[in-house]
């Protein structure tokens, strides 16, 4: 059975490009990967693991958002598995916490002047996941959603993420926005709990219990 929880994440974030060193500077010793180096997949791996833990709580003075715990902004779920199980949850508000403990494997990157594209493998070692949500699906013949408290936690997920910034002028100077931040996730396991995605709350667990055994299940 093939099961995939499909989750997109958008954060627009900017990262300044050519620094004013006395202005902002990033909690990090400052590495330069040039463009041409051959080598320049593991130098971005190794600044990128560099960067992870000193972002955690975000850099206010250039708009970036905390990564531990990160805000969950337009993020979708899709749970899906075969033809039982198909829900589709937009989290209206929440929260990621256990991207700071990410491990970069491996970076593949394609540098031209107006866009940076990055493909990054990555390791959690566990993603938990809260908020409210808003949503609709189908379990069995059952029509699910409404919307609610849910939470969500990961273990062991490998993912890609596919990072894409582009250059952007602003007071004279070049600024590459990440405009995409996208993740597939593949998980050991998996638990969630979805507040009143039917409306009876017996009923309710009832369906959850049925739905972390299949996530449970195909996820291994
Ligand atoms: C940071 O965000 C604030 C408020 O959203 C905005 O006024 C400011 O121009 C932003 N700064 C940068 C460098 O993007
Ligand atoms: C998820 O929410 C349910 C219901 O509030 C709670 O019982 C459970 O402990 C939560 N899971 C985690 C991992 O926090």
């Amino acid at each position: 059975m093939k099961f995939l929880v499909i989750f997109a994440v958008v954060i627009s974030l900017t990262i300044v490009q050519c620094q004013d060193v006395n202005e902002v500077q990033l909690p990090i010793e400052a590495t330069v990967c040039k463009r041409e180096d051959p080598k320049r997949n593991d130098c971005f791996k190794n600044v990128i693991q560099k960067i992870i833990p000193a972002l955690k709580d975000g850099v206010p003075k250039l708009n970036i958002t905390s990564i531990d715990p990160l805000p969950l902004l337009h993020a979708k779920f899709l749970y899906r598995a075969s033809s039982t199980l198909l829900a589709s949850l937009t989290v209206v508000r929440g929260f990621a916490y256990g991207f700071s403990e990410s491990q970069i494997r491996r970076v593949r990157s394609q540098i031209t002047d107006d866009e940076w594209k990055f493909n990054v493998d990555v390791t959690i070692p566990r993603l938990h996941m809260d908020g409210e949500y808003m949503g609709q699906g189908k379990f069995n013949e059952l029509n699910l959603g409404s919307q609610g408290y849910f939470n969500l936690t990961l273990n062991r997920v490998q993912t890609t993420w596919k990072i894409r910034a582009k250059a952007e002028e602003r007071d004279g100077e070049t600024y590459m926005r990440v405009f995409k931040f996208e993740m597939i996730p593949n998980v050991k396991s998996v638990r969630t709990f979805i507040e009143n995605l039917v409306p009876d709350p017996t009923l309710n667990l009832v369906v959850l219990e049925l739905i972390n055994r299949i996530l449970e299940h195909s996820s291994q």
